[in-house]
């Protein structure tokens, strides 16, 4: 049976993706749609209630999108936020209006009716805004319920209807009891259940494979990320030995990584997997090479080259049908699908195999989120060390090292990037920190003194930065007895290396990895 489905209006504000994301943790599954999608094909998903989003605009600026009223009269319940709670108090007949005072960032709201919607929750709390309009009369037959020091009607309801919305973002972190009342008003207001599960979700996906792939075989490349491992898990358990998973090892991954692949993944999914050994290969290509976009095109190529070989081969053996990419419900939405045709994620590792080699897609993240998908890989029992691993580049540690990369600085890097992640992790701050490059300033040399004599070793730069897309980045205040400990112990324990600096740039201006 398919899930009761929320679909979220698209505005065009970046909070879209995050009150799907939200909705979804209120045990609801969620999808986001154009706000140019008609009345009419809204209303033929039958969706169990609408969502709709904040948006950069005013209601009143010219091309503004507007609601269309008939939405209101179609009998499923709607939650407005922010523009969307303008829009809908327009198109319902309310007062919207520029008062002159906007409000942006933190704001205190006060409930004067808490209704159904802020029932059980403090009449003072802080919520995040961003609003030049407002709403100064509550459409006829809606309780207004709050109000802000810009906003008089911050917040209305019409129960009997199911409509009701806030002028405040409920989705997002700083906003209290925000997804309480995204709750409420999905359980209690819409009536919507609550059998959205990870549980579940693997399971119709392990469900819509078997039935996608019958008796064909599939092949599906594993990079050493949460997205591959869980597609490849969640195939393997559908069709079993009808698949092949190929592990190109490049070398330029961390320490450890390898191994997870090649040993801790197929021990937990007992998935067949031929590990290509490219080690010398890419080695050999990368000689004397200094330039980080010749780099990237070499590691790039090589790669297609083997994979492409590997697909081949068991092709010729036993005939390939399908290829399995771990394509995610970002990257369909970003990319301007959800509906239609497969969009895909031009990935390094398969973006660009040549057209005989024509393999159906399958995609059984399409419809996740990151979350979800480590949520998915954490009840298939993926090692813990997939499942968290933070975002790495595919030309791993080739772009870290500054200048050649070598068998030996790559040791060496692999090292320090050892202990400060072993360090990051014993912090308990893997989970704030989005990324920690390490980078081996392969053709700097430093003086040193260590032990009676001095040195003439290596630099490595700490990189650690939060984030929340990679688009921008801040970089990360690491304790300084976590980077101490770091520090000592690097310097310490590879012989190589006998000075840490710690990068503090932010992004723009500066990337986050170096090359
Ligand atoms: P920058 O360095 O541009 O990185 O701030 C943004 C994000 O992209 C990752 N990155 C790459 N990923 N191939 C990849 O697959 C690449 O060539 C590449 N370069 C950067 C980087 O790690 C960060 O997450």
């Amino acid at each position: 049976m398919d899930p009761e489905l929320v679909l979220v209006i698209d505005f065009g504000a970046q909070y879209a993706q995050l009150i799907a994301r939200r909705v979804r943790e209120a045990n609801v599954y969620s999808e986001i749609v154009s706000h140019t999608v008609s009345v009419a094909d809204l209303v033929a998903r039958k969706p169990a209630a609408i969502v709709l989003s904040g948006g950069p605009q005013s209601v009143y600026a010219e091309g503004a999108p507007q609601v269309d009223p008939a939405l209101f009269d179609a009998g499923i319940p709607v939650f407005g936020i922010c523009y969307g709670f303008q829009a809908m108090a327009r198109a319902l007949g309310g007062d919207v209006a520029k008062t002159g005072l906007s409000e942006f960032g933190r704001t205190v709201i006060t409930v004067d009716e808490p209704g159904h919607l802020l029932a059980d929750i403090p009449v003072c709390f802080n919520a995040w805004m961003s609003h030049g309009d407002s709403v100064q009369a509550a459409p006829s037959g809606f309780t207004a319920l709050a109000a802000t020091e810009g906003a008089p009607v911050a917040a209305f309801e019409n129960v009997e209807r199911k409509l009701a919305g806030v002028q405040w973002h409920p989705e997002v972190l700083h906003s209290e009891y925000g997804q309480k009342v995204l709750s409420t008003f999905l359980h209690h207001i819409a009536g919507i259940g609550s059998a959205w599960k990870t549980a579940a979700i693997a399971e119709e996906a392990i469900a819509r494979v078997r039935e996608q792939v019958g008796d064909k075989r599939v092949l599906c490349g594993l990079s050493g990320g949460v997205d591959s491992a869980v597609a490849a898990a969640i195939v393997q358990r559908a069709i079993g030995d009808q698949l092949t998973c190929v592990f190109v090892d490049h070398g330029l991954l961390r320490k450890g990584e390898a191994e997870a692949v090649e040993r801790d993944f197929v021990a937990a999914t007992g998935a067949k997997l031929v590990v290509a050994d490219a080690k010398d290969q890419f080695l050999g290509h990368l000689a004397g090479v200094t330039d980080p976009e010749t780099k990237r095109k070499i590691i790039g190529r090589e790669f297609i080259r083997v994979f492409e070989e590997q697909a081949r081969k068991l092709d010729s053996e036993a005939g390939i049908e399908f290829l399995v990419q771990g394509t995610l419900y970002p990257d369909v939405v970003e990319s301007g699908g959800g509906e239609g045709a497969a969009t895909i994620k031009s990935h390094h590792n398969v973006g660009g195999l040549p057209d005989d080699l024509a393999f159906t897609l399958i995609e059984p993240l399409r419809t996740l989120f990151k979350d979800e998908v480590r949520q998915v890989g954490i009840e298939l029992g993926l090692p813990d060390a997939m499942i968290w691993r933070h975002p790495f580049p595919g030309p791993g540690l080739g772009i870290r090292i500054i200048g050649e990369v070598t068998r030996e600085r790559l040791e060496i890097l692999r090292d320090a990037d050892a202990i400060a992640r072993e360090e990051l992790t014993k912090a308990g701050l893997d989970r704030e920190i989005w990324q920690f490059p390490v980078v081996l300033l392969g053709n700097v040399r430093s003086v040193g003194v260590q032990g009676d004599g001095r040195t003439y070793g290596h630099p490595v730069v700490l990189r650690p930065v939060t984030s929340e897309d990679a688009m921008t980045a801040d970089w990360g205040r690491l304790p300084y007895d976590v980077l101490e400990r770091i520090s000592t112990r690097i310097t310490n324990e590879v012989r190589e290396i006998n000075r840490v600096v710690v990068d503090i740039t932010s992004k723009p201006p500066g990337t986050i990895e170096w090359e």
